[in-house]
C-alpha cells in the first residue's frame, strides 16, 4: 500500500475525492457547522453511532461529501491503542470491497501526535498486507493507496515518515515469516539480507559452513548437521553513526524449520515451525526500516540460520559439542536448538564491542504458556536496557514483559559431562533457556526477547505478525536520538557519547 500525507481540515475532508473516507471520531469531538460535523452529530443523536473505540457506522453517497463511502469510527479518548482498534475495524469493513483509494482522517483528533499516527498507519499497513508468494493466483488487492489526512502535515511529518518506514519493515518481517520452509531456506534468507544491502548505509556479509567452521561455532554447526540445507551466518551492518561508535547488535534466531531433530516434535501443528525464523525476520524488518529512515547510529544484525532435522548425521541426545566460546554443551534435547545457534552468535557479537546486544527468538513453548500472545518475554542482565525496551514496547504498542534471571534458575542446567546442559527441567522453561543464553552474554549489556507467543498467529488467522519490529525500531530510534544530542554538543574535542 502507498501512503501519502496531506493537510485536510474538517471542511476540506468533505471535498476530497476518494473511494472510502475513514473518519476517526473522538469522544470529546466538538461539532462545527461543516457537513462532516452535522453527519456525526445526527448519527450520534439518533444512537446509530457511538464514539467508543472501534464502533463503526458506514454511509454511502452522502450529500455534501465527495467520498463514495464514509466510515465513522469511534476512538474514545483517542489513545494510540484506541486508534489502532478503530483503524483495524474500519479496514475490516473496506478491505474486501472495491475501494482503491482511501482517506484516513486524523484531523478530528485533538492529539494526532506520533504514537497515534504510528498506530493508525501501522494498523492500516497491517490490514493491507496480503501473502501471495506461493499462491498460483495472487488475490487482486484493490486497496492501493491511503491518504493520511491531518490538520497540519508539517507537524505530523516526522511521525508519519517513521510510521511508513516501520510499515515496510513489518511487511518484510511478515513476508519472510510466512514463507514456507522450502521457500525460505537459510540460503534464501541470506538472499533477503543481500537485497537489503542495496539500501543506503547497509552492508551484508554472508558466511557459509566453511567460514563458520573456521570461527569454531561448534554449537551452531551441531544443529545444522542433520539437514541437507547448508547453514548461513548472516552479518548485516547499518552504518548510520560515527565511525567507531559502539553499535547495537540485534541477533535473530533463524531456524527455517524446527522438526525438533532426533527429539522429534509431535506431528500436529508442526507446520508452524516454519515460523521458527521469525526472530531473524524481525532483524531483516528492522534493517528495512533503518534503510528507509537513515537514523544516526550503528547497528549490526546477526542471523544464525539453519534447519533442525533428524537424520543419520544429526546430533543425538547426550552428544557434547564445543561452542565458539570454548564452553562445552551437553545436548540433552535436540529440540532445544535455538539456544544452541544463538550462543555462538552471541560470542561472535563480542567482536563489535557493542553498547547493547538484543537477541530475538521464538525460543520456548514455555513462554507461550507464561505470557500468551499479548506480550513477548523480556530477559535482561541490564536494568537500563530492560527499561528502554519495555518503554519502546509501550510506545509502539508492541508489548513485552520483564521476566526474572535469578541465578538459582540455572541449577537445572548442570551437566556431569559438559560445562552446561542445553535443557533444565520442565519448570520455568523460558527462564532456564534465558539462563543458558546469559552464559554467553557476559561481555556486554544484553537482553533477550522470547517471541514464541507473539511472532505469529495460529488457527484461521494463521500468519506472521511482524512483531517485534515496532518495538525494535522504537528502541533503535531512541538510541539514535541520544547519540545525536551528544554529537551536536558544542565542544572542541569530540565528546565521548554517554549512553544508558
Ligand atoms: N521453536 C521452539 C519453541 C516453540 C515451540 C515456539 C512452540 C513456539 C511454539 C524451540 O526450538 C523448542 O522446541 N523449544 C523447546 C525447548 C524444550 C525442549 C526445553 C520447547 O519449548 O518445547
Ligand atoms: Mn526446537
Ligand atoms: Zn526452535
Amino acid at each position: 500500500m502507498d501512503f501519502e500525507l496531506k493537510t485536510l481540515t474538517r471542511a476540506r475532508v468533505c471535498t476530497e475525492k476518494c473511494d472510502a473516507l475513514v473518519v476517526l471520531v473522538p469522544q470529546d469531538f466538538a461539532e462545527g457547522d461543516d457537513t462532516l460535523s452535522v453527519l456525526i452529530e445526527s448519527a450520534t443523536q439518533s444512537g446509530d453511532f457511538e464514539r467508543k473505540p472501534g464502533k463503526l457506522l458506514q454511509a454511502y453517497r452522502t450529500t455534501g461529501i465527495v467520498a463514495t463511502r464514509v466510515l465513522l469510527v469511534g476512538v474514545g479518548e483517542g489513545s494510540a491503542k484506541n486508534v489502532r482498534t478503530a483503524v483495524t475495524a474500519a479496514m475490516g469493513a473496506i478491505k474486501g470491497g472495491n475501494a482503491q483509494r482511501m482517506v484516513l482522517c486524523l484531523s478530528l483528533l485533538k492529539d494526532a501526535a506520533a504514537p497515534q499516527m504510528q498506530a493508525a498507519v501501522v494498523a492500516c499497513g497491517d490490514a493491507a498486507y496480503s501473502y501471495s508468494a506461493t499462491k498460483s493466483k495472487a488475490l487482486p488487492v484493490k486497496l492501493q493507496r491511503a491518504v493520511v489526512a491531518v490538520s497540519s502535515a508539517a507537524e505530523a511529518k516526522p511521525g508519519y515518515d517513521k510510521a511508513v518506514g516501520l510499515v515496510k519493515g513489518i511487511a518484510l518481517a511478515k513476508e519472510w515469516g510466512n514463507r514456507p520452509a522450502n521457500h525460505a531456506t537459510p540460503v534464501m534468507l541470506a538472499g533477503a539480507a543481500r537485497e537489503l544491502a542495496k539500501l543506503p548505509r547497509i552492508k551484508a556479509e554472508i558466511l557459509g559452513p566453511k567460514e563458520v567452521a573456521k570461527l569454531g561455532m561448534g554449537s551452531f554447526m551441531a544443529v545444522a548437521r542433520g539437514s541437507e540445507e547448508p547453514l548461513r551466518f548472516i552479518v548485516l551492518r547499518y552504518d548510520g553513526g560515527l565511525k567507531g561508535d559502539a553499535p547495537v547488535v540485534l541477533v535473530g534466531k533463524g531456524i527455517t524449520f524446527d522438526t525438533g531433530g532426533i527429539s522429534i516434535k509431535p506431528a500436529s501443528e508442526m507446520d508452524e515451525m516454519k515460523f521458527d525464523m521469525c526472530g531473524a525476520a524481525s532483524v531483516l524488518g528492522a534493517f528495512r526500516a533503518l534503510g528507509e529512515l537513515q537514523p544516526k547510529l550503528n547497528v549490526i544484525g546477526l542471523i544464525p540460520s539453519c534447519e533442525n532435522m533428524p537424520d543419520g548425521k544429526a546430533i543425538k541426545p547426550g552428544d557434547v559439542v564445543t561452542s565458539m566460546s570454548g564452553q562445552t554443551i551437553e545436548i540433552l534435547n535436540t529440540d532445544a536448538e535455538g539456544r544452541l545457534v544463538l550462543c555462538d552468535a552471541l560470542t561472535y557479537a563480542e567482536r563489535f564491542k557493542p553498547r547493547a546486544v538484543v537477541d530475538i527468538a521464538t525460543l520456548t513453548g514455555a513462554c507461550v504458556v507464561a505470557l500468551g500472545a499479548v506480550r513477548s518475554g523480556l530477559f535482561s542482565s541490564d536494568d537500563a536496557l530492560a527499561q528502554s525496551l519495555l518503554s519502546a514496547g509501550e510506545r509502539s504498542l508492541d508489548l513485552c514483559w520483564r521476566m526474572p534471571l535469578d541465578e538459582d534458575y540455572a541449577d537445572g542446567l548442570k551437566s556431569n559431562f559438559a560445562d552446561v546442559a542445553n535443557v533444565a527441567g520442565r519448570a520455568a522453561g523460558s527462564v532456564t533457556a534465558a539462563k543458558f543464553l546469559q552464559r554467553f552474554a557476559g561481555k556486554f549489556p544484553w537482553a533477550h526477547l522470547d517471541i514464541a507467543g507473539t511472532a505469529w498467529k495460529s488457527g484461521a488467522a494463521k500468519g506472521s505478525t511482524g512483531r517485534p519490529v515496532a518495538l525494535l525500531l522504537d528502541y533503535l530510534l531512541e538510541q539514535a536520538a541520544k547519540t545525536t544530542v551528544v554529537a551536536k554538543a558544542p565542544a572542541k574535542k569530540r565528546v565521548k557519547a554517554v549512553r544508558a
